[in-house]
């Protein structure tokens, strides 16, 4: 399973990377913002910035909705850098334009996945990830989860080529079990990440092996 960090903020991206188990960043409009990352030129720099600290791909969204400037965007921030993956919602015209860049040889995240049915779509189109948001669906009393087992489900029957980004992940347990689904990679914030290290016998057992240590030097 790769491990995909949900954010825009540098200093946490580069304590993901320094963790040494980092495989990708996935950024959003709302997460750039949320780092004070406005203009274009600002945004296109961040991007580079991003590249320039983690090993693997790195998710950047395009603001366009219509087929034409979607793939003007998708282009210019391909061009960015060799790790970008053009990040495409899961509309009409965004299907058209994930078929184009995969034709290109572009990569793409098709994103704001909530159904099989969308996600089999993007899987046809040629996207090299699909992005089904799963702690949005559980906000709404729906499991987002079991739309990872139902997407894996489908994907398998077809030998679809299309990786499954478990994307909302809010908290340790949702990657745990996107993990026992088998969904090919996780994105989420680096508490969700950092929580798998977590067990009090770990911490117990280390303070006692450090205090029996202590007697006997
Ligand atoms: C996915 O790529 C999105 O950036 C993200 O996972 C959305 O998560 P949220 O529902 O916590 O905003």
């Amino acid at each position: 399973m790769k491990f995909f960090i949900d954010t825009a903020n540098l200093a946490q991206i580069k304590e993901a990377q320094e963790l040494g188990v980092l495989d990708g960043v996935t950024t959003n409009p709302s997460l750039m913002a949320k780092e004070g990352i406005t203009g274009r030129d600002n945004i296109l720099k961040h991007y580079v910035d991003i590249c320039n600290i983690v090993d693997g791909d790195v998710s950047a969204e395009v603001i366009a909705t219509d087929y034409e400037s979607m793939i003007k965007e998708g282009e210019e921030l391909a061009d960015l850098h060799e790790q970008i993956v053009v990040k495409i919602p899961m509309i009409k015209d965004g299907v058209k334009a994930i078929k184009y860049f995969s034709d290109k040889g572009i990569r793409t995240n098709c994103t704001l996945v909530f159904s099989v049915g969308q996600a089999l779509l993007a899987a046809k189109a040629g996207a090299s990830y699909v992005s089904p948001f799963i702690g949005r669906l559980d906000d709404i009393s729906t499991d987002g989860l079991n739309l990872i087992a139902e997407i894996r489900h489908v994907y398998d029957n077809y030998d679809f080529g299309t990786e499954i980004l478990a994307a909302s992940i809010r908290h340790t347990m949702h990657v745990i079990d996107c993990a026992k689904i088998g969904a090919d990679v996780m994105t989420g914030p680096l508490s969700s990440i950092e929580g798998l290290l977590k067990h009090p016998l770990t911490d117990s057992g280390l303070a006692k092996f450090l205090e029996d240590y202590q007697k006997g030097n």
